[in-house]
């Protein structure tokens, strides 16, 4: 199968992004074929600093390596590298209904979020996610609970190609994680985690062991001291339960079990031993590749030239169909 997901290098990857997706991606690579991007160009549809980018690209590159992505194995490359993106975009946004875009929950919320900064590329924004996915003619996207709706807008929208111009796409599928598709944030578990949020309310995958422990122990609980997974009555205890049992493999039972007549200050401290020893090898190796900036470089541009020989085919096809060759 062909596979493709991406990350927006918007600075502070965090565990709601590795659970959700990249430790997804990590197993689908040994039997699929895998194409994994990191979108600037959708990065820049919520206020940025241009002098930040290129660090924060490098970053998630750093972060897709130490995850485990193996770039002999699977294409890792920068969104605009890759002219066809914008173009793609461009084309499908002929064939969207202005409709199906104004509902999307994410420009709902990122349109309350930054008021004065409405702009159009953040509208269009699930169009060129659609372009993404359907350059590579993907059959399936691994990626969290919030774009599971954008994926269900890019079946759509090549739905809508076939019919009008001829068959070209297939129809993807986004597949989520069983658990773990929604991870919240630590201070107020009601909402999902997220990098805009306050800092405190995330773990970075690169936060000091100081940091991690600190904002663990002081993770929003719920009445009661008992530790039992239960996410109506228990929605913080119960995430930092989802957490600890995605990073050990087992399951929240067990960990129940483990912690029968201890406290939320026990549990809390195991957890975020758990964290510091997991998120370990990522503050290794990013420290190693801030060093080896050539080589991280060099991954990228084998990978962009790698999706252009892809993308560029599907492209001739794209224009033929719609008459622009
Ligand atoms: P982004 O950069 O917001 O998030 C990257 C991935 O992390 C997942 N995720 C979470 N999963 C579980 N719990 C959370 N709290 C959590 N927060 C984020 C996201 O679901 C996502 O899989 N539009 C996309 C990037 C994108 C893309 C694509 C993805 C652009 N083109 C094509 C797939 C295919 C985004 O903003 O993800």
């Amino acid at each position: 199968m062909r596979i493709f997901s991406g990350i927006r290098p918007t600075g502070g990857l965090h565990i709601g992004n590795y659970l959700g997706a990249i430790k997804q991606w990590i197993a689908m690579q040994e039997s699929n074929e895998c194409v994994f991007c990191i979108v600037d160009l959708h990065a820049i549809t919520t206020p940025y600093d241009p002098k930040e980018l290129q660090k924060n690209i490098l970053e998630t590159t750093a972060v897709y390596l130490a995850a485990g992505i193996n770039p002999d194995k699977s294409v890792i490359f920068v969104q605009s590298a890759v002219k066809e993106h914008a173009e793609l975009a461009w084309l499908l946004e002929t064939i969207t209904p202005m409709g199906e875009l104004g509902r999307m929950t994410q420009y709902k919320e990122k349109s309350k979020q930054h008021k004065d900064y409405i702009n159009a590329g953040l509208f269009a924004y699930p169009v060129l996610m659609a372009a993404d996915i359907l350059l590579y003619k993907t059959q399936a996207v691994p990626v969290g609970k919030d774009q599971e709706q954008h994926v269900e807008l890019a079946r759509t929208i090549a739905k809508k190609f076939n019919q009008k111009f001829g068959q070209v796409f297939p129809e993807p599928e986004s597949i989520l994680p069983k658990v773990g598709a929604k991870i919240m944030s630590l201070t107020d578990p009601k909402k999902k985690m997220s990098k805009s949020d306050d800092p405190k309310s995330c773990i970075s995958l690169f936060d000091s062991p100081e940091d991690i422990q600190k904002k663990i122990m002081s993770a929003e609980t719920d009445s009661g001291k008992e530790v039992i997974y239960n996410v109506t009555k228990k929605p913080g205890i119960s995430n930092l339960l989802t957490i600890y049992s995605l990073l050990t493999g087992r399951t929240t039972q067990d960990i129940e079990k483990e912690f029968k007549g201890k406290g939320y200050g026990d549990f809390k401290k195991a957890l975020a031993k758990v964290v510091i020893d997991y998120l370990e090898p990522f503050r290794r190796k990013q420290k190693e590749l801030q060093t080896r900036d050539v080589y991280v470089k060099d991954i990228l541009d084998k990978g962009a030239s790698r999706a252009k020989t892809i993308a560029e085919t599907t492209m001739q096809e794209v224009r033929q169909k719609m008459g622009l060759a």
